[in-house]
């Protein structure tokens, strides 16, 4: 027989919500849905009562349409924290916006995100310009509370609201070519100043990519929500890609191509600095940054005189994947 170990990831809601918490945010969310019904304004403010100190806000029905069917805390990050919203969405890093963490929140409000389509093409059956709101359709979200491990040494729990990548993927049939997955950020020099910047060192888009095996994992989702509502644009809306296992460069945000490709892709960060980036990027406390440790990490929150600090784990903790890199020396692919 054959007998299923469920991961340490893997959690259901009703395990680690009070009833009374889960039935009321059910009518909170029934209500809003009728809400949406109501309104001739095409948009609703959303919200759930477990993020109370989430401020609601205005959101295109495409979102607010898949509220009532989300699966809350699909999977969850153990007993941690959360990180708070606030926090979440005030250190950020999203260059097209600036380099000092603070600027992709006072910058991003430009970013159109209305209307929106990803490019999905390369060595795929069904390729094409997908409008956002068709694209997702087909897919019911879920709540994966997740670590988010950045390779300069900071981490946070964020609670995203997206569906698995694989999903989406099946959809377009990569062909036997297909080995790889690259994505590309939004170009906007208009709205993104970082882009307007003389002394960018990245070169636009910004591209990331994972293995085909990778891109296929169930932990690898495409968010576009957090904390129940809309991503925030500093956060990478409307699509943004979310790897919990590797550092938080791999999760490129503001997603307008993906494409399916024979070949390994360029990445941003590789491309600059090829010995501090690899491309693989797992979360690794023993191989160490060429000027940093990596055994550690600091869990924000975290003060000047209680900075919070905690061993890092080995793929963030998700050792689920060990598999994917069980032929892989990973101080070489790093
Ligand atoms: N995606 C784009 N397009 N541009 C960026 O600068 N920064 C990456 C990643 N995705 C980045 C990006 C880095 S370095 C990290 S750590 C995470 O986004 C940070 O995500 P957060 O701001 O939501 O915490």
């Amino acid at each position: 027989m054959l007998i299923r170990t469920p991961f340490p990831s893997a959690s259901h809601e009703h395990e680690v919500t009070p009833e009374s918490v889960y039935l009321s945010r059910r009518s909170l969310l029934a209500a809003a849905g009728g809400l949406a019904a109501l309104s001739a304004w095409p948009s609703l403010a959303v919200e759930s009562a477990r993020y109370a100190d989430v401020e609601p806000v205005q959101a295109p029905t495409w979102f607010a349409d898949k509220l009532p069917g989300i699966r809350w805390q699909a999977v969850t990050a153990g007993e941690e924290a959360l990180t708070p919203f606030k926090d979440a969405t005030h250190h950020n890093n999203y260059y097209e916006f600036g380099t000092s963490k603070t600027d992709p929140a006072r910058y991003a409000d430009a970013l159109v995100t209305e209307p929106w389509s990803v490019l999905i093409d390369g060595e795929v059956a069904k390729p094409g310009r997908y409008a956002l709101e068709d694209l997702l359709k087909p897919f019911q979200l879920e709540e994966r509370i997740y670590r988010l491990r950045c390779v300069e040494g900071w981490s946070m729990v964020i609670p995203w609201l997206g569906f698995p990548l694989a999903d989406l993927l099946k959809r377009v049939e990569p062909t036997g070519q297909a080995k790889f997955v690259r994505f590309e950020t939004l170009v906007d020099p208009e709205h993104m100043p970082g882009q307007r910047s003389g002394f960018s060192l990245l070169d636009w888009p910004y591209v990331e990519g994972l293995r085909l095996d990778e891109a296929m994992h169930p932990l690898a989702i495409l968010a576009v929500g957090m904390y129940g509502r809309i991503l925030p644009n500093q956060n990478g809306a409307p699509l943004r890609l979310v790897v919990p296992w590797k550092y938080g460069f791999k999760g490129i945000k503001s997603i307008v191509r993906i494409s399916l490709t024979a070949d390994q892709p360029k990445t941003t960060w590789e491309t600059i600095a090829p010995e501090e980036y690899g491309f693989y990027a797992s979360v690794n406390p023993q191989v160490d940054h060429p000027r940093w440790s990596q055994a550690h990490e600091r869990r924000l929150p975290g003060g000047l005189f209680s900075p919070n600090i905690i061993p890092t784990r080995l793929f963030n903790g998700y050792d689920e994947v060990a598999g994917l890199y069980s032929n892989l020396d990973l101080r070489k692919y790093y």
